[in-house]
């Protein structure tokens, strides 16, 4: 059984975050919710079996479960745990529990169709905590199932944390020679330039489908989007769509999401 060394601050983070809001609370944060979904039910075939690990409050998770997919949820944080057992009371295609993404021996081997790993990326700091993560998504998705890893870019940080929180020094404080920013656990969230991020797949038994900017620069642009019309707010999301794989809207995209096929 593997420990999280860092689950303390981890919960800590999340104690009075309102992530059941996160992904609705405006445009912005709408456009990484409608992307990863369009990814999620490109993949999706009837019948389906899903695994989420990191759910959250199960803003996706109880969605694909209202649209009969025999879902399974999981989150480190309890709270959120029950928030999701609270919001399926009536699903009888849902379950969730509390569960590590380090350590998901409550799954036997090759048991999902599609695993979303959607979350526990952003909190995980070494390199041995990141690849058995990875290993655990991998081990418990079937055969050819899709697996997702939703992750964070530097610049992400940069944009907003440092520039629009206005906390540019401490970020820099934190870069190293080649503007990496170090994965230091109290500052809780860890990123990634793409090319780390496809790296630790290299020695996985997996097949690269696609890497997805999920929200490009939009959290940073987030008022010009509030104030768009509906009609160029349609627009502008239509773009999204048809750019977000495109190599030059990867590495300034607050999200990514990483899609990849077990062999
Ligand atoms: C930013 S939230 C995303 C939640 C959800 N997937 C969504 O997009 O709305 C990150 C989630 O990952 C969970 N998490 C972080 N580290 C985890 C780990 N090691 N195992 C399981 N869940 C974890 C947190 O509790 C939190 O709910």
């Amino acid at each position: 059984m593997t420990t999280n060394k860092y689950k303390d601050i981890i919960l800590n983070k999340y104690a009075d975050c309102d992530e059941d809001s996160r992904l609705i609370k405006d445009r912005a944060h709408n456009i990484e919710y409608l992307t990863t979904m369009h990814y999620i039910q490109k993949f999706l075939k009837p019948g389906a079996k899903i695994l989420e690990v990191g759910a959250g409050t199960g803003r996706y998770s109880i969605a694909l479960a209202k649209m009969g997919y025999n879902v399974t949820a999981v989150d480190l944080t309890p709270r959120y745990v029950e928030i999701m057992k609270r919001k399926s009371r009536r699903l009888k295609n849902f379950q969730c529990m509390v569960a590590d993404a380090l350590d998901l021996s409550m799954f036997k081997n090759n048991s999902f169709d599609i695993v979303l790993n959607l979350g526990p990326m952003y909190h995980l700091f070494t390199l041995k905590d990141k690849k058995q993560a990875i290993k655990e998504t991998l081990r418990v998705a079937k055969k050819n199932a899709v697996c997702m890893f939703a992750y964070l870019s530097h610049s992400s940080i940069m944009l907003s944390y440092g520039l629009i929180k206005n906390h540019v020094s401490e970020v820099v404080s934190c870069v190293d020679k080649t503007g990496r920013i170090k994965d230091i656990p109290e500052k809780v969230f860890a990123a990634f330039y793409v090319e780390d991020f496809k790296k630790l797949f290299l020695q996985t038994n997996t097949k690269y489908i696609v890497n997805v900017a999920t929200d490009g620069i939009a959290p940073a642009m987030s008022e010009k989007i509030e104030q768009l019309s509906k009609k160029d707010y349609q627009a502008f999301l239509n773009w999204r769509f048809m750019t977000c794989e495109r190599l030059d809207q990867q590495g300034l995209s607050s999200h990514l999401l990483y899609v990849c096929k077990k062999n």
